[in-house]
C-alpha cells in the first residue's frame, strides 16, 4: 500500500434518505444494502484504506445508526465464532481491525450533498482531502490505485478539486453532473483542465459524468458558505465547485481508466448492475450464479412483468 504524506484524510457522506431505492430503504441505510457479499459502503471504506487513507469521517443523519455498528467491535461474535472454530468467518470480520480510525458527525438534515461536506471542516483541518460518496463502489484491478493517481495529480497541480470522471452511454447520463474540459484537452487525456460544471448533460462529445471521489483543498469549504440552496432547498457540490471556476481558482479531472468501473448504486437500475456483477464474480458462488443466468436467459419469455 502507498502512504500519501499530505493526503490521509477522506470524508463520506452517508446522511441522505436514500429515497430512489424506497421500500428497501425505510428501515436499512441505503449504504448498508449488501452488493455481494459485503454492505456497500465496506467497499467504500477499503478502497479509502487500499489509497493510503486511514482517516475516515462519516458524515450521517437520522436513521443511519446501523452504519456505526458495522464498524464497531463485536467481541460477543468474535468469541463465538472462536469458540466454534469457525475461521473463515472470522476472517470476515477482519475489516474492523485494519487500523483505520473513524469519526462521525451528524448531518441535522439532508440538507445536500455540499452541507454534508460542510460539516467535515474541522475534521479535515486545512488540509486536502478526499471526498468518497458512500453510495458508490469503484471496481478496478488495483483497489484505491484511481484515488492514488488522483492524489498524486492533485499535489502536482495544486488546484482547488481534482474530480473523477467518466463516459457514460446517453441512456444512464440523465441522472449525472457533468464536467465540460477546457477547448484543447486531448480525448486520451490522462488529467484535464475543466472548463465548466454542468447539471444537464453536454454533447457526446463532453460526455464526462462526475463519478463520486472527489480530492479537495480546503477551499471548498469557503465556496460552499458562497453558494445558495438549490429550490429543493440543497446546498450542491456543483455550485461549490462552480463557483471555485468563478473565482479562478483551477479545477481538474482525472477520467477513469478502461478497467475502471463505477458503481452509483442510488437507484435500483445502479444496484441491480452492481450487485449482479458481484454475484458472478463472487469466488465460491460465482459459477452456479454465471449458469443460473445462461439458464434465465434461455427463458426470456417468461421475464416480463416481475411481482
Ligand atoms: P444522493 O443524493 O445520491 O443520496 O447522495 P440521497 O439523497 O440519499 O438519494 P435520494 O435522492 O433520496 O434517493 C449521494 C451520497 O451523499 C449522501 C448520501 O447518503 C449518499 O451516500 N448525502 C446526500 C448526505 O450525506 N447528505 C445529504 O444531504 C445528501
Amino acid at each position: 500500500m502507498q502512504k500519501n504524506q499530505d493526503v490521509y484524510k477522506a470524508v463520506i457522506p452517508v446522511g441522505g434518505l436514500g429515497t430512489r431505492l424506497l421500500p428497501a430503504t425505510k428501515v436499512l441505510p441505503k449504504e448498508l444494502l449488501p452488493v455481494g457479499r459485503r454492505p456497500m459502503v465496506q467497499y467504500v471504506v477499503e478502497e479509502m484504506r487500499a489509497a493510503g487513507l486511514e482517516n475516515i469521517c462519516f458524515v450521517t443523519g437520522r436513521r443511519k445508526t446501523l452504519i456505526q455498528e458495522h464498524f464497531d467491535h463485536d467481541p460477543e461474535l468474535v468469541r463465538h465464532l472462536q469458540d466454534r472454530g469457525l475461521d473463515e468467518l472470522l476472517a470476515e470480520l477482519a475489516y474492523l481491525e485494519s487500523g483505520f480510525h473513524l469519526t462521525y458527525i451528524r448531518q441535522s438534515g439532508p440538507q445536500g450533498l455540499a452541507d454534508a461536506l460542510s460539516l467535515a471542516e474541522d475534521f479535515v483541518a486545512g488540509q486536502p482531502f478526499v471526498l468518497a460518496l458512500g453510495d458508490s463502489i469503484m471496481c478496478e484491478p488495483e483497489m484505491g490505485s484511481l484515488l492514488r493517481k488522483m492524489i498524486r495529480e492533485h499535489l502536482e497541480h495544486d488546484v482547488a478539486a481534482t474530480i473523477a470522471v467518466e463516459k457514460l452511454p446517453p441512456e444512464r447520463a440523465k441522472a449525472y453532473s457533468f464536467v465540460l474540459p477546457q477547448e484543447g484537452t486531448a480525448v486520451q487525456a490522462e488529467v484535464f483542465e475543466v472548463a465548466e460544471v454542468s447539471d444537464k448533460p453536454p454533447q457526446p462529445s463532453g460526455n464526462w459524468a462526475i463519478a463520486a471521489r472527489f480530492v479537495f483543498s480546503p477551499a471548498i469549504f469557503a465556496a460552499i458558505r458562497r453558494s445558495r440552496p438549490s429550490r429543493a432547498g440543497e446546498l450542491r457540490l456543483t455550485d461549490a465547485i462552480r463557483i471555485l471556476l468563478r473565482q479562478g481558482k483551477k479545477v481538474q479531472a482525472v477520467p477513469l481508466s478502461p478497467d475502471q468501473r463505477h458503481h452509483d448504486i442510488g437507484s435500483f437500475g445502479g444496484y441491480f448492475r452492481a450487485f449482479l456483477e458481484f454475484a458472478l464474480k463472487d469466488h465460491y458462488y460465482g459459477a452456479e450464479v454465471r449458469s443460473y443466468l445462461e439458464e434465465l436467459m434461455a427463458r426470456k419469455e417468461e421475464w416480463y412483468g416481475d411481482e
